[in-house]
């Protein structure tokens, strides 16, 4: 299955041709329902990519005002383009979301009805082999999806201590031959280095023993997932975010979030968690030292919300999909 089949592109007929590609959103409908986007209100895609969940969360009512966040400059441009049939009825601002309480402040909203992400990369981003995401296509190691930021996956691949490089390709990408790909990097980096990402994609293939190659994904899946964590602070950005929302949603308003991994998942449940809890100390604790906390959030959906077989048949990149949904209380 190529790239593209495999992430669920939305396919050109022959009737069409006018028509772009895009990403395909996952669970729009569950978005829709579970921040009660047809009551009206101001809400934020703090993903909002290409526009896809948030042409649907407009069109819910005509009560909806919606501001779209994305840190790439491009991907906002095509959100303008698709979303002009609710021009008057959204902002769209270039920034990293966890910048979402002064997002606010300079669009003079002090709180909002809905807050939606919808994590990783879109496949906009993936399909282009210039942005380096992709080990099927040619490439340089690039994998920024906000390309004002400085660290590129050539940096960290042809740079960084070679433990650091293990720890992450072990860590982010659960990756049992962490050491042996970062040992054939580092014998590459006496010989100039690597350029491309089919070179990369190339090394860790023969770093592997072919035996023990993962059956349904390529053995550089991996670590491309782990440069890609690494190069956008993709953890550190969830996790930051998350705590702020709460501060700038209504009493009764709701965040939803899809994750696509298992570090994401963990991460998701883990803040949500603690958000949604009075005292955060151990239970073995003889008395709360966490500063009398309180709970901000309620936990709406007790297991996540998964796509229908039917969007997974659709759309196979949705398979891996989960969204959590919390309350502001
Ligand atoms: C999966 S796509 C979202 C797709 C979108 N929901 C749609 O329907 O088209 C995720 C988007 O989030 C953006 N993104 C990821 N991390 C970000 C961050 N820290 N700040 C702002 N945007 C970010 C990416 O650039 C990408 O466009």
């Amino acid at each position: 299955m190529g790239l593209v089949a495999f992430l669920g592109v939305e396919t050109k007929g022959a009737d069409d041709k006018e028509q772009p590609f895009y990403h395909q959103p996952v669970m729009v409908r569950e978005v829709v329902e579970q921040l009660r986007c047809k009551e009206g209100g101001a809400f934020v895609d703090l993903t909002v990519g290409e526009g896809g969940h948030a042409s649907k969360i407009l069109e819910a009512s005509s009560k909806v005002f919606l501001i779209g966040v994305d840190w790439d400059e491009e991907i906002l441009e095509r959100a303008r383009e698709r979303l002009k049939p609710f021009e008057g009825r959204f902002a769209l601002v270039r920034d990293n979301f966890v910048n979402l309480p002064t997002i606010l402040e300079d669009l003079e909203i002090r709180e909002v009805d809905g807050v939606l992400l919808d994590l990783g990369p879109s496949l906009f981003h993936l399909a282009q082999p210039q942005r380096g995401f992709s080990f099927q296509q040619e490439g340089p190691l690039d994998m920024r999806m906000d390309r004002s930021r400085r660290l590129k996956a050539s940096k960290i691949v042809n740079t960084w201590p070679l433990d650091e490089l293990k720890r992450i390709i072990r860590h982010y990408g659960d990756e049992r031959w962490a050491t042996k790909i970062a040992r054939a990097i580092g014998e590459r980096r006496q010989r100039g280095g690597i350029k491309t990402t089919k070179d990369l994609a190339q090394l860790i293939a023969e770093a592997i023993p072919k035996r023990y190659y993962p059956e349904r994904i390529h053995p550089a899946t991996k670590t491309f997932l782990a440069l890609r964590i690494a190069v956008n602070e993709e953890l550190k950005n969830l996790k930051d975010v998350l705590e702020r929302v709460p501060f700038c949603l209504r009493k009764g308003g709701r965040l939803g979030v899809i994750s696509f991994h298992s570090l994401e998942h963990r991460t998701v449940k883990d803040v949500l968690g603690k958000l949604s809890k009075d005292c955060i100390c151990p239970p073995w604790f003889p008395q709360c030292v966490c500063g009398g906390k309180r709970k901000v959030m309620e936990v709406i959906t007790k297991s996540p919300i998964v796509p229908t077989e039917e969007e997974i048949r659709a759309n196979p990149r949705a398979r891996s999909a989960q969204l959590r949904v919390a309350e502001r209380v």
